[in-house]
């Protein structure tokens, strides 16, 4: 069956069929190829998109304005103090003007509800630049790098999320993994395994069952065992900063180091970081926390840096697959 994406919103993955995930990773391959053979294309010629930023960003700013840059596209970007949205004039009023203005909108904040507003008022496709609920255009680019690395074909792969396993990237990839058939095993005390949405866990589930993926969640090191990725985050989120000390306590025996990638017994095991990653002592915030006396690294430099790693792969995948869902979509 023939896939059109033209006019469709990239919010959750939970949104999108597994054809449509795949026509996505498929053109980003393309995209990435092409771009590799210096061709760029002109899909976004005479198209506008906004970027709208609550939060911080490095890698899903940049992958945006690069990727509408290479399709002959213009960008402008907004951050939170340079616009009336939010404090003078209303999501859905912001909405109305800048669907006007624009052919497509990212938006990154707090409240998934945002994006989905953002969506039913402007009338153009709303991308999904990473809320308190979910980041889907950070599992594309993972899913296109674990195709890149892992000689099977995703369905019969298993990711390991360790860490905050409540947290939007460990949601990001319990709706990716369920849709494309992925076995998922998020992996984190209990204390924090007692904060997942049982709603959302059960939706992946059944989900899950007609695509032939389990879906676990667990504090057992045992259930790593078979493990084609593990992934790490930090441990305290944007906006969650005041948790840092309590979370370093409870997540430093989840700190993902060698015997972790022993204890997957995968020797082709891959590590993966949607990034920033606290792996030394060479930023602001964990140089000024160890002098403290508290470990904030959620992985070892060693397995960051080491023959497992494929973060930067990664890094770099971001821009092709938002380049890809923009090509799609506007
Ligand atoms: N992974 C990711 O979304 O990075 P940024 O916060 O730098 O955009
Ligand atoms: N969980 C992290 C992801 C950053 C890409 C955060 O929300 O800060």
């Amino acid at each position: 069956m023939a896939v059109n994406m033209k006019g469709k919103s990239f919010l959750t993955l939970m949104d999108l069929s597994a054809q449509e995930i795949r026509y996505l990773l498929d053109l980003a391959h393309d995209l990435k190829a092409k771009k590799n053979m210096g061709l760029n294309g002109q899909a976004l010629k005479g198209k506008n998109i906004v970027l709208l930023f609550e939060k911080t960003s490095t890698r899903t700013r940049c992958s945006f304005e690069v990727a509408v840059r290479d399709e002959g596209g213009g960008v402008t970007y907004l951050d939170p103090g340079s616009s009336q949205m939010g404090k003078k004039e209303s999501l859905e009023d912001t909405a109305r003007v800048l669907g006007r203005f624009f052919d497509g909108i990212e938006y990154r904040g707090f409240d998934q509800q945002a994006v989905v507003e953002l969506a039913r008022h402007s009338g153009v496709p709303v991308f999904n630049g990473l809320t308190d609920l979910d980041h889907p255009t950070q599992i594309l680019a993972d899913m296109m790098t674990m195709e890149e690395h892992i000689n099977k074909p995703l369905r019969e792969c298993k990711v390991a999320f360790i860490g905050d396993v409540r947290n939007n990237m460990s949601y990001a990839w319990m709706f990716g993994c369920c849709k494309m058939g992925v076995d998922f095993v998020g992996y984190g005390p209990q204390e924090l395994i007692d904060g997942i949405d049982q709603e959302l866990l059960s939706a992946c589930r059944a989900e899950g069952e007609k695509t032939g993926c389990h879906i676990k969640i667990s504090d057992q090191l045992d259930d790593l065992k078979g493990a084609d990725v593990l992934y790490s985050d930090i441990w305290a989120s944007m906006g969650e900063e005041e948790l840092i000390p309590q979370r370093a306590k409870l997540l430093a025996p989840f700190r993902i180091d060698d015997n972790m990638v022993q204890a997957t017994e995968n020797p082709n095991v891959i590590f993966m970081h949607c990034l920033p990653s606290f792996h030394d002592f060479n930023t602001k915030l964990a140089k000024d926390w160890i002098d403290k006396g508290v470990d904030i690294r959620e992985v070892t430099d060693e397995v960051f840096r080491g023959p497992h790693s494929v973060v930067f792969d990664e890094a770099e995948n971001r821009m092709h697959t938002i380049k890809a869902v923009m090509v799609a979509t506007v």
